[in-house]
């Protein structure tokens, strides 16, 4: 897969004598550093990722676009123009791109690479045109995460860019990344979260955003820190390590990881991986070996399919049954109390492990098994995937806020930390201070 990829280091905001320094020394960052956000202005929880766009006026636009481990392409809100010259003749807050036209060897390449089938995608045409071009643009299907609809965005070349890192800071070093990725109109954004307009693939398909740093210098490790609450920023680190978060500024997380094989399955660009049981306090439910468990950042809870659910949940209700019940607040069955006659119940649950084949566990603590509703009732925070559910397990955000993932796309491992916030961190402990990359 040669694409047109071509990676170049830009040097900005660096004043002449810092240039001078620049030519005697190595730079020393390690990974790709990307800010995470929190939104609850949506039906479900999102998160997602700050960039940086087009280069105007010495500054860079930047943008938001959600995180989604399983989507195949990119694609945001962007203006097909075949002919950028002159410049200004892209509206002013809107973001102009390059079309790939249906002709060119791309469209087929992408379109066949994988098959987004859906009754709400209409058939591809290659009808659309662009004014004075001459060529057809080159639409493909894709899935909207927010409504779970088909939408059909136009194939283009992109370039977005982010700052460089060592892991403990930022750089004034940014990266530019050219791919393929595909333009929407501004409307298909109007479910997403206020401020975010578009989706970035962080998949294992030949599309997405790892398999294009895969060809940079940088090994290829996904790390992702989900923050929990909309005012924290988390961070997505592109690259091997190591990772820093305060107060700990002599403790590599990768220090903190367990690790278990990332598996793949056909038709598809998630990540899954094996689990053989779920525990609860000295007591395991197995999970049947034929089944998959997928990872998901669009998902917002842990999904089990209902012959594990139902024992599941039968389990933690024994666990927790001194504690006061609340009224079930969908799409939970069941709920506590965490606030009687006006005195906060002490609330700690038993752990929820993920028991892998090679012995390790993901061990789920309180504060990502318990959902907070309202401010006296908190949840269980898995949800009943129903009997026919593709997937044995979909272990969704909520599960993954303030663990420290891992994703080792060069030796298809996944490391995992379990609660940050056990290791007295978590995930909003990032030091967003710009950092010297000169040494
Ligand atoms: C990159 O670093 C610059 C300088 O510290 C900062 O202003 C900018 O917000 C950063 N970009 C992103 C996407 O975090
Ligand atoms: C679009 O155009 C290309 C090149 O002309 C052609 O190979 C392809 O079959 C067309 N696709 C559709 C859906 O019409
Ligand atoms: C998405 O699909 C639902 C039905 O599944 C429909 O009611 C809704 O209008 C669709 N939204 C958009 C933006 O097309
Ligand atoms: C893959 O494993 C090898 C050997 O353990 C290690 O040197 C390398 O850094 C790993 N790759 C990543 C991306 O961490
Ligand atoms: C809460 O207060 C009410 C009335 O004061 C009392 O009847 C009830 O037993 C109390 N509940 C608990 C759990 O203490
Ligand atoms: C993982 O959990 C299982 C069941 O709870 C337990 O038997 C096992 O010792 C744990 N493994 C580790 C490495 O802690
Ligand atoms: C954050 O990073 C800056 C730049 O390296 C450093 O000066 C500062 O001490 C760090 N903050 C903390 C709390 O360690």
């Amino acid at each position: 897969m040669q694409l047109f990829l071509q990676l170049t280091a830009l040097f900005l905001a660096l004043i002449s004598h810092q240039h001078e320094a620049l030519a005697q020394t190595k730079l020393t960052y390690t990974s790709f550093l990307f800010p995470v956000t929190k939104h609850t202005d949506t039906p479900k929880p999102l998160y997602s990722i700050e960039l940086m766009t087009t280069f105007v006026n010495m500054q860079f636009s930047h943008a938001n676009f959600l995180i989604d481990i399983e989507a195949p392409l990119t694609w945001h809100d962007c203006i097909l123009e075949w002919n950028r010259i002159p410049e200004s003749s892209c509206p002013t807050n809107k973001l102009c791109t390059s079309p790939i036209s249906s002709e060119e060897h791309e469209c087929s390449e992408i379109r066949s690479s994988y098959s987004y089938q859906n009754p709400s995608c209409p058939p591809l045409t290659n009808s659309s045109t662009l004014p004075g071009w001459g060529f057809h643009t080159c639409p493909v299907n894709v899935m909207n995460p927010v409504d779970g609809n088909c939408t059909q965005p136009e194939l283009n070349g992109d370039s977005f860019a982010a700052n460089a890192s060592d892991g403990r800071n930022p750089f004034l070093v940014y990266h530019d990344i050219n791919i393929y990725a595909a333009c929407a109109p501004s409307s298909t954004f109007e479910s997403f979260p206020a401020q975010v307009s578009g989706v970035m693939a962080f998949s294992s398909s030949p599309y997405a955003l790892p398999a294009y740093y895969h060809q940079s210098s940088l090994k290829t490790s996904l790390a992702l820190c989900l923050p929990s609450t909309p005012s924290d920023h988390g961070v997505l680190f592109f690259g091997s390590g190591p990772y820093y978060l305060l107060p700990h500024s002599d403790v590599d997380l990768r220090s903190l990881l367990s690790y278990t094989p990332l598996l793949k399955h056909s038709d598809s660009f998630s990540y899954y991986i094996g689990v053989n049981a779920i525990s609860i306090k000295r007591r395991s439910i197995d999970i049947p070996g034929s089944t998959t468990t997928k990872l998901s950042t669009t998902e917002p809870y842990t999904t089990l399919r209902s012959d594990i659910y139902n024992p599941v949940i039968r389990r933690f209700s024994v666990v927790t049954k001194r504690m006061p019940r609340a009224e079930p607040v969908a799409p939970f069955s069941l709920c506590l109390r965490t606030i009687t006659n006006g005195t906060r119940n002490d609330f700690n649950v038993p752990d929820i492990d993920f028991n892998f084949p090679n012995g390790k566990n993901w061990t789920i603590s309180t504060a990502n098994s318990m959902k907070q509703v309202t401010e006296d009732v908190a949840c269980f925070a898995f949800v009943d995937g129903g009997l026919a559910s593709d997937h044995a397990i979909v272990i969704g955000a909520f599960q993954m806020e303030n663990n420290f993932l891992v994703f080792d796309l060069e030796n298809s491992t996944l490391g995992f930390s379990s609660s940050l916030l056990t290791k007295d961190t978590s995930c909003a402990n990032f030091n967003f201070t710009t950092g010297s990359f000169l040494n």
